[in-house]
């Protein structure tokens, strides 16, 4: 009796594991064919101070990856991937709704998820010299122009525009920069179109036109924390595909010249942990307050390839950057200092979120003997940036 019963349990007990792993099987296989899963849908988020409306696209794949981007900006506000046990989790800083995103100076929102234009990064006192016209920028970064100036397109409402692929969901978001805002000539139209699709990537195409010549280099700001902001980013694993960085002077302005990062803190060809080094008693760590520098990549033409790859070892997430792009800014978060509460009253304190911004050098309008970012009428600026997530 005793045993029939104790035989009966075994059996139920295995009857038990074996339909919940079937059922693991079915969770990966349905997801896997990508059935009905992929999906981008529209909602209000908030006016702008001057009462305009700005919406938000949610993305997702049929793996439950999730990015919410806002038509302010162009900022992607929160974005959701799976850790090495499948638990989706929020890997990048911002917020949940939008006053902190439309406060003065990037008091609540330090360029967090946006679209960096009409120049990501800095240029040299604010002014370039393009067919013999020198052109006067904003200046709002010391005596340098930063990020597009004052009222960079990180400040621009954008016009969205759903876009449900075969195999993808996407929004584009399109913006005409005025002749001479921020100082710079030209009507500038510009488009960024955002895609998530089922190799759990999510692309970037940057597409530019003008009227008369200018200049133009986009990017997009996103601060990364695969903890979801639980500590700080110094335990996340980097790798740089990179042999060369411009170093910089003390205004974070490039010297012009273009060094080796061999036997130097900067040297990212192998995976290091960003705290490694971010410390270094070294001149360029010191002008950084870390490392927020521009890192030459490794490359042929412009084809899509590999530049740095972050891992997180607690998470297992990993995410790899693939760009059309020539260069990348590594920042190591060095000016976040706490003052900004984010997403789920998480605090960003020093060093709790790292961006990638891959690039054209910073100061390329003034080095005439670095790869171009002048773009003249008939021409079509055209850049594509890929993070593709994975675990281990
Ligand atoms: C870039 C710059 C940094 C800093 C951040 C925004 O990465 O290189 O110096 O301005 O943006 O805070």
């Amino acid at each position: 009796m005793v045993r029939s019963w104790m035989t009966r349990g075994v059996a139920l007990v295995s009857l038990v594991v074996i339909l919940s792993s079937c059922n693991e099987v079915c969770k990966k296989s349905c997801s896997a064919k990508g059935k009905d899963g992929m999906d981008i849908k529209k909602s209000a988020f908030g006016k702008t101070p001057d009462g305009k409306p700005v919406d938000l696209y949610t993305l997702t794949n049929s793996h439950g990856l999730e990015a919410r981007i806002i038509t302010y900006g162009g900022a992607v506000i929160s974005l959701k991937v799976p850790d090495r046990t499948g638990k989706l989790g929020d890997i990048i800083l911002g917020h949940n709704s939008l006053e902190r995103y439309v406060e003065p100076n990037h008091a609540g929102s330090p360029y967090f998820g946006c679209i960096v234009g009409r120049y990501g990064n800095r240029i040299g006192k604010g002014t370039f010299t393009l067919d013999g016209k020198t052109y006067t920028l904003a200046t709002n970064d010391g005596h340098n122009h930063l990020h597009g100036g004052k009222a960079g397109f990180d400040q621009k409402l954008w016009k969205g525009e759903a876009i449900k692929g075969k195999e993808d969901v996407a929004v584009k978001f399109s913006y005409t920069s005025k002749d001479m805002e921020e100082g710079y000539p030209g009507n500038l139209k510009v488009a960024v179109t955002y895609t998530l699709n089922d190799k759990d990537e999510l692309r970037i195409d940057y597409e530019a036109t003008t009227d008369k010549p200018t200049v133009c280099n986009l990017t997009n700001h996103s601060y990364w924390n695969f903890t979801g902001a639980e500590r700080d980013i110094l335990d996340h694993e980097l790798m740089i595909n990179a042999d060369q960085t411009t170093p910089v002077d003390s205004g974070l302005i490039p010297t012009g010249e273009i060094r080796s990062v061999d036997g130097t803190p900067f040297d990212f060809r192998k995976p290091k942990k960003i705290g490694q080094d971010v410390t270094a008693d070294d001149e360029q760590i010191k002008f950084g307050g870390g490392f927020d520098h521009n890192w030459v990549l490794r490359k042929r033409g412009n084809d899509l390839s590999l530049a740095a790859r972050v891992a997180e070892p607690t998470t297992g997430r990993v995410m790899e950057i693939y760009t059309t792009e020539p260069a990348i800014q590594f920042y190591s978060g060095n000016f976040l200092d706490g003052k900004v509460t984010g997403k789920d009253g998480k605090v960003y304190k020093h060093r709790y979120g790292l961006c990638l911004e891959t690039q054209h050098y910073p100061d390329s309008p003034n080095r005439p003997n670095w790869p171009t970012t002048v773009l003249r009428p008939g021409q079509t600026y055209k850049t594509t940036t890929v993070h593709k997530f994975l675990t281990r």
